[in-house]
C-alpha cells in the first residue's frame, strides 16, 4: 500500500508528494513541526502538541494553517488512510513559497503545511530491554530552542555523532557552565547521587516536552516528589540513574553514558517505575471490554 501524506489541503501518495523548491521551510528552514505519538490509533498527549505548535507558530509569527479541530482531523485521517495505529505523526508548519528574500514575503503568502505518519513497533514492555546508551556534547544550537523549529542542523550532527559511538542519544550540555541543556531530541531526567529526581527548568534554552510535562503531570498525581532544576554534566555522570523523554523515546532508560555506566549500569527502580507509569498513561484507563 502506498503511504498517504497530507499537503495543503489534500491527500497524496506520498511518493508523487512534493514541496515547491521555493518554500521557506526548505530554503530557510523557515517553519515549526511536532511529532505526535499514536498508541492504538490515538493520538497521545495531543493537546499538549497542539498548544505548543500554536505557540511555536505564535513566536516566528506564523498563523496557524486551520482550526485546530480541522487539524485534529487531519492528523487522525492521516493516521486511518495508512491504516497506523502505531505510530508517529509528523506534522511541519512552514512560512509558504515565495522568491528568496531572508524578510517575510512583502506579500503574504499562505502557510504550507504537511503530514505523515509512520509506522512504529509496539509499544515496548520490556525495560530493560528498553535501555540504551549516549554520550555527550557541547550544545551547539540558538538561543531559542523553546520553539520547534524545523531547523535542526546541530541536532542531526549530535544524533549522527551518538549513532556513530553505539549510542541513541547525545545529551548536550552548555560549554561555558557544564549545565546539561537536553538531548538532540530529548529532554534528559536523572536520579542525582543524594535520591533526588531532578529534570531542568524550562526557559528558552530547551523544548517544553510534552512528555516531559504529560510525566510531571503523573508524578504530581502520584504524590511522587521532583525537582525541575538544572544539574552539571559532573551530576549526570554521578547520578544514580538517568533517562530520556520525548514522543518517540517515552521514558528511556539511560545506562551508559559516554561509555561509563550510569549508577551500576542497570535500570534502576526509580526510571522502572516511572517507565509503568507512564506506560499507564500512553495506554489511558483501563477500559471495561464487556460494557
Ligand atoms: N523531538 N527536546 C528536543 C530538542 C526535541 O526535539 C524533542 C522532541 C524533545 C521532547 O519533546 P516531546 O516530549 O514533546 O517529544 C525535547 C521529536 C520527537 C523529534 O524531533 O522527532
Amino acid at each position: 500500500m502506498s503511504r498517504i501524506a497530507y499537503v495543503n489541503g489534500r491527500y497524496l501518495a506520498q511518493r508523487e508528494a512534493s514541496v515547491n523548491i521555493e518554500d521557506r521551510g526548505y530554503q530557510f528552514g523557515d517553519g515549526i513541526y511536532e511529532v505526535v505519538h499514536v498508541h492504538q490509533g490515538r493520538c497521545i498527549d495531543e493537546d499538549r502538541h497542539l498548544d505548543r505548535l500554536e505557540r511555536s507558530l505564535r513566536e516566528i509569527r506564523l498563523p496557524m494553517p486551520m482550526s485546530r479541530a480541522a487539524l485534529r482531523h487531519v492528523l487522525r485521517e492521516v493516521a486511518r488512510r495508512n491504516r497506523v495505529t502505531e505510530g508517529l505523526v509528523y506534522m511541519q508548519v512552514t512560512r509558504g513559497v515565495a522568491r528568496r528574500d531572508h524578510a517575510f514575503p512583502a506579500k503574504p503568502v499562505p502557510p504550507a503545511i504537511v503530514v505523515t505518519v509512520k509506522r512504529i513497533p509496539p509499544y515496548p514492555t520490556d525495560v530493560d530491554r528498553w535501555a540504551a546508551a549516549a554520550i555527550t556534547l557541547p550544545d551547539l544550537r540558538w538561543a531559542r530552542r523553546d520553539i520547534k523549529s524545523v531547523n535542526l542542523l546541530p541536532n542531526v550532527l549530535a544524533r549522527q555523532a551518538a549513532k556513530e559511538q553505539g549510542a541513541i542519544e547525545a545529551v548536550l550540555y552548555d560549554e561555558a557552565t557544564g549545565m546539561v541543556t537536553e538531548g538532540a531530541a530529548t529532554n534528559v531526567w536523572i536520579v542525582d547521587e543524594h535520591g533526588v529526581l531532578r529534570t531542568r527548568h524550562l526557559d528558552q534554552v530547551i523544548l517544553p516536552g510534552c512528555t516531559r510535562g504529560a510525566l510531571l503531570a503523573e508524578l504530581r498525581e502520584a504524590g511522587l516528589p521532583y525537582e525541575e532544576r538544572a544539574f552539571s554534566l559532573e551530576e549526570a555522570r554521578r547520578a544514580r540513574e538517568a533517562f530520556l523523554t520525548s514522543a518517540t523515546s517515552f521514558v528511556k532508560p539511560i545506562t551508559a553514558l559516554d561509555g561509563r555506566p550510569v549508577g551500576d549500569g542497570t535500570v534502576g527502580p526509580v526510571v522502572r517505575r516511572l517507565f509503568d507509569i507512564f506506560a499507564r498513561h500512553v495506554k489511558g484507563p483501563p477500559r471495561n471490554l464487556a460494557a
